[in-house]
């Protein structure tokens, strides 16, 4: 079985370390836990103590490398590579020049919230259409680093549609284990088409990491789960480039999902290390939100003090974050304590009415990532955002990913025959049903009048 070590791995100036009891070292057990406590590890940069990296120069050089031609500058994650494990040389990436995803200004949902200067990091603008992909071109490049023929992950769909089509570009086999009929045919279709060995498994997200994670001891396969800490270091480059796309001045709010909870984790880590080399002089605060269904972390913190898990039987039309026991959850409890952020959760309803008023922006995204904005409406109302800050929501994946919800929204029939039926009628107002029509000139006009 390839050895998990930081040099073998080509990391020359990283370690791993235990997130509970700080315990370093160079090599890393097959499912990512620490040897002595059984928690999970961070990559750390140890070089970075003392002088570091200067903060002014990073900028610069980050900045040239927009100009440069070479797969790796234009990667929207190596361009930060400063950041990152290093690599013996650049042609090592596995690059599908992620990254790179625009910061959007939302008029009209800030009109909605009363939050002015409200923006969305669209990461579903990414090349398989989620925020997977700045993770993956990192943690698949030290997969075929440490030798590994096989990659495998346990997926709700996006993970396993990002793992793929990374494990195809560096020549790697790849397994996916999804839960069976819980995933969009969206996110599914992209495994086949990249060529990932797919089992839809009778059982649900969490089920699917469990027998993962034996998998993994049994077989020399590689886990691409944001467990595997090179994930979360690419995944952190969405807060450098967020920053650089805002002139280094960091916003007050930063707004996430939350499923498993290795995004946040990793935007909170990047956050940390930004304030710490003196790239930005304050930290914003980062909040976590939750479907209602799905809300494992708001329960950890408000019923446990986030001393222990409690995890819950997952729920939600979200697919994406239809998680209960989510692995990075200390991870998440300690950058959401680090940036003094929020943790919510929101309904069904709310999380309807949320995408479409992004959608009806003209960007639009998957119904995991409105959670954020429906979370902003309830921050707001706390008092815990105020009208005069700078709000920025991650939207994690694309509009396309499920088709599915987006028509059930617009036909009528999403909430249908549940307990949310009436509640529902909330959300007439922006449905727009397709129209079937004879073809005639009358017809569309008539179908135009109406519609003024
Ligand atoms: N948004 C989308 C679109 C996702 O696909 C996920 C997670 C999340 C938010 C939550 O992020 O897990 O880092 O807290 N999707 C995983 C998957 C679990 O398998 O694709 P998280």
């Amino acid at each position: 079985m390839p050895n998990l070590s930081t040099s073998t791995l080509g990391v020359r100036q990283a370690a791993f370390r235990c997130i509970a009891c700080g315990d370093l070292s160079e090599s890393a057990s097959q499912n990512f836990r620490c040897p002595q406590c059984g928690d999970l590890l961070e990559i750390t940069y140890p070089c970075w103590k003392g002088a570091g990296p200067d903060a002014r120069k990073l900028k610069d050089t980050w900045r040239q490398r927009r100009l440069s031609q070479s797969p790796i500058d234009q990667s929207g994650v190596w361009r930060f590579r400063e950041l990152l494990p290093a690599l013996a040389s650049d042609e090592q990436a596995i690059t599908l020049r992620e990254g790179n995803t625009p910061l959007y200004e939302l008029p009209q949902c800030a009109r909605i919230t009363g939050v002015p200067r409200l923006f969305a990091k669209h990461q579903g603008l990414n090349p398989t259409g989620s925020f997977k992909d700045a993770g993956m071109t990192v943690a698949a490049t030290f997969a075929r680093l440490a030798g590994f023929r096989w990659v495998a992950c346990a997926s709700t769909g996006n993970t396993s549609a990002s793992m793929a089509a990374y494990a195809a570009r560096g020549g790697m086999r790849s397994l996916v284990l999804v839960p069976e009929g819980k995933i969009s045919w969206s996110k599914l279709s992209q495994a086949l088409d990249y060529g990932a060995v797919t089992c839809q498994l009778r059982t649900d997200f969490d089920g699917c990491l469990r027998l993962l994670q034996e998998l993994v001891f049994r077989a020399p396969v590689y886990q691409l789960n944001s467990i595997n800490p090179f994930r979360l270091e690419g995944q952190k480059t969405l807060a450098i480039e967020l920053l650089e796309q805002l002139d280094w001045q960091a916003p007050n709010h930063i707004i996430v999902p939350g499923g498993n909870l290795g995004n946040s984790s990793a935007i909170g880590k990047a956050l940390v290390e930004m304030r710490d080399l003196g790239l930005i002089s304050r930290l914003p605060k980062l909040s976590v939100i939750q479907a209602e269904g799905a809300n494992a972390l708001v329960r950890t913190l408000r019923e446990a003090a986030g001393k222990r898990l409690i995890s819950v039987q997952a729920e939600t039309r979200a697919t994406a974050v239809r998680i209960g026991n989510p692995a990075s959850w200390q991870k998440a409890a300690h950058v959401l304590e680090a940036t003094a952020g929020a943790c919510e959760q929101v309904t069904e309803i709310e999380i309807a009415q949320a995408k479409a008023e992004i959608g009806a922006e003209g960007i639009g995204c998957e119904p995991a990532s409105a959670v954020t904005l429906a979370g902003l409406k309830k921050l707001v109302k706390q008092g815990f955002v105020k009208p005069d800050e700078t709000v920025v929501l991650v939207l994690t994946g694309n509009l396309l990913k499920d088709p599915d919800f987006t028509m059930g929204f617009h036909r009528g029939d999403l909430f249908k025959g549940t307990s949310d039926e009436r509640a529902a009628a909330v959300l007439n107002p922006l449905r727009r049903p397709p129209i079937v029509l004879d073809a005639t000139l009358e017809a569309v006009t008539r179908a135009l009048e109406q519609a003024e």
